[in-house]
């Protein structure tokens, strides 16, 4: 049986972090949905047509082996019920440190309770990309600061655009 996987997220923008996550994740699974959350409540730093076309350029550059068997795709609603939609029996999240645990079992505990059949399995994030999240990314970006270490090329072209 073809195992798939969703990998929800806002991605604004994708890390270094988050590569290493669909690179692991795209060694245990058959293929990898990398899902990115339409949410009209925050204000983006790349609109989702751009984060969508950032993060298959990284994918096809940084992860060459693996990137056919990766989808990047849009949705809205509930991530369970997206992972239903794609046949996904597996939603991946990536666990920096403590402090993602609380918010991370909640919400694995939430959607395991709404669709007992989807189990969410977690990576830890490589010890060197630890520290990284998008929202620090997007505040440096936003004040010009240099981000090109935190983030792939692909991203760091977008951003200079
Ligand atoms: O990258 P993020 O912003 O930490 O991702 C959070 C995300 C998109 C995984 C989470 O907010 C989510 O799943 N949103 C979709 C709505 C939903 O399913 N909410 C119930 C979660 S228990």
């Amino acid at each position: 049986m073809n195992k798939t996987a969703l990998y929800p997220g806002s991605f604004d923008p994708i890390t270094l972090g988050h590569i290493d996550v669909i690179g692991r994740a795209a060694g245990i699974f058959d293929r990898v949905v990398v899902g990115v959350l339409v949410n009209p409540k925050k204000s983006p730093l790349l609109e989702l047509d751009e984060r969508i076309a950032t993060i298959r350029e990284a994918v096809d550059e940084d992860l060459p082996g693996v990137a056919e068997r990766i989808d990047v795709t849009s949705f809205d609603g509930l991530t369970v019920d997206f992972a239903r939609k794609l046949e996904a029996n597996f939603i991946v999240r990536g666990l920096r440190a403590i402090s993602d645990f609380e918010t991370e079992m909640q919400m694995a505990h939430t959607n395991r309770k709404m669709h007992p059949d989807i189990d969410t399995v977690f990576f830890m994030t490589a010890l060197e990309h630890a520290y990284l999240s998008s929202s620090l990314v997007k505040e440096i970006a936003s004040f010009g600061g240099d981000v090109s270490k935190m983030i792939p090329a692909a991203a760091a072209r977008r951003l200079r655009r």
